[in-house]
């Protein structure tokens, strides 16, 4: 295979994914700018190459050793690119810190992405999985983002509407998945800011704190603090966050579920169906704070799963099996994964 002399040989990934788990790349890039890109795709073996497009590695599950080329984004850059009457007009690079870039939007006084704070990632990887918490999802805040189409070596241009966001999902987890590489990401902050803070912990959160008018900062603050309380932090713990979506069920589903657990958290979703909270079905299996091996269900939050020390990714997928198993066998109710598994 010949290839580029920027590409890198045999690249350790044990530090490019939360979950802390071992493994190595045959080849690796690390992407400063599109036009290295264009490069490799002329390289004459591109399309025989196996690929894989690296953010900030939170949402992925590593189960061996990559025979491919891991191109891993670090697209940087944050700027104002419009003001309008109504909105500010933000682009950041793709390879730049989620969190980071949430932060600095507060200091410059563009505010809405405050509930979003401290989520791990990067900016290009957020509109894949539609990234939510804390009664926002980025969709709403979302206005278009570029793209490198992998095949043709063509920038593409996805608006909201391209993007087909649904719950932690987008056409990059479906129909596009793999084929896009993400350089930028546009969002639309609005001027006439309000604070989201519908969601049972927040509302408890500030009002533990005795804010009845929060700011943005106190909205950040409090999701900060709730975050901090129930979900590991990579740096200590390795993990990936939610391991599982909260599976939606139909209305009859539904019913029969909810006579049998009329103490279940759930929500009723605009199109009729309902999510259930995953955490609370793993819970009432007896999962939380449990191990298997070497990996483990957090105590805090049973829909994070987390390695102990050494766990490999055959060892967290057997868990999660061995999970939904448990979930299927006990409330008829099929979980799925969230992160995406190489
Ligand atoms: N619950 C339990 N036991 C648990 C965990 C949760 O009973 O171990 C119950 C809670 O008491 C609550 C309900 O389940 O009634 C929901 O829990 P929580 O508010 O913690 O949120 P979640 O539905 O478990 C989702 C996201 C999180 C996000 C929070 C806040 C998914 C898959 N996960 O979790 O996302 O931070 O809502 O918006 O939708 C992530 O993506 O990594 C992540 C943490």
């Amino acid at each position: 295979m010949i290839l580029p002399d920027f590409v890198r040989r045999d690249v350790a990934l044990d530090h490019l994914n939360t979950f802390a788990l071992s493994a190595r790349a045959n080849w690796f890039v690390d992407v400063t700018k599109s036009a290295q890109l264009v490069a490799l795709t002329r390289t004459p073996d591109w399309r025989k190459l196996r690929r894989f497009v690296l953010g900030g590695g939170s949402n992925l599950l590593l189960t061996g050793d990559f025979d491919g080329l891991v191109l891993h984004v670090c697209i940087s850059g944050r700027d104002l690119i419009a003001e309008e009457a109504d909105a500010w007009i933000v682009r950041a690079g793709a390879g730049e810190n989620w969190y980071e870039f949430v932060r600095w939007t507060l200091d410059q006084g563009w505010l809405g992405l405050e509930n979003l704070s401290l989520i791990p990632g990067t900016v290009g990887a957020a509109p894949i999985q539609n990234i939510s918490a804390y009664g926002l999802e980025i969709a709403e805040r979302f206005q278009h983002l570029e793209a490198l189409d992998l095949a043709t070596a063509e920038m593409v241009i996805f608006d909201r509407a391209a993007c087909q966001f649904g719950y932690r999902d987008s056409v990059f987890k479906r129909a596009a998945a793999g084929r896009y590489l993400i350089s930028a990401v546009t969002f639309r902050l609005p001027k006439r800011w309000q604070p989201i803070t519908r969601y049972a912990d927040v509302t408890r959160e500030l009002e533990a704190l005795g804010i009845t008018h929060p700011t943005a900062t106190d909205v950040s603050d409090a999701v900060i603090a709730i975050r901090r309380r129930k979900l590991p932090d990579p740096a200590r713990i390795g993990n990936a966050g939610s391991f599982f979506k909260n599976p939606v069920v139909d209305a009859e589903g539904f019913g029969r579920f909810i006579a049998r657990y009329p103490d279940a958290p759930y929500y009723p979703q605009p199109d009729g169906t309902i999510k259930l909270a995953a955490g609370w079905l793993i819970e009432r299996c007896g999962w939380k704070g449990q191990d298997l091996g070497p990996a483990g269900v957090y105590e805090q939050q049973a829909l994070v799963l987390v390695n102990r020390g050494g766990a490999r990714g055959d060892d967290v997928l057997r868990l999660a099996q061995t999970i939904q198993d448990s979930v299927q066998t006990m409330f008829a109710v099929a979980l799925e994964p969230e992160p995406v598994v190489l």
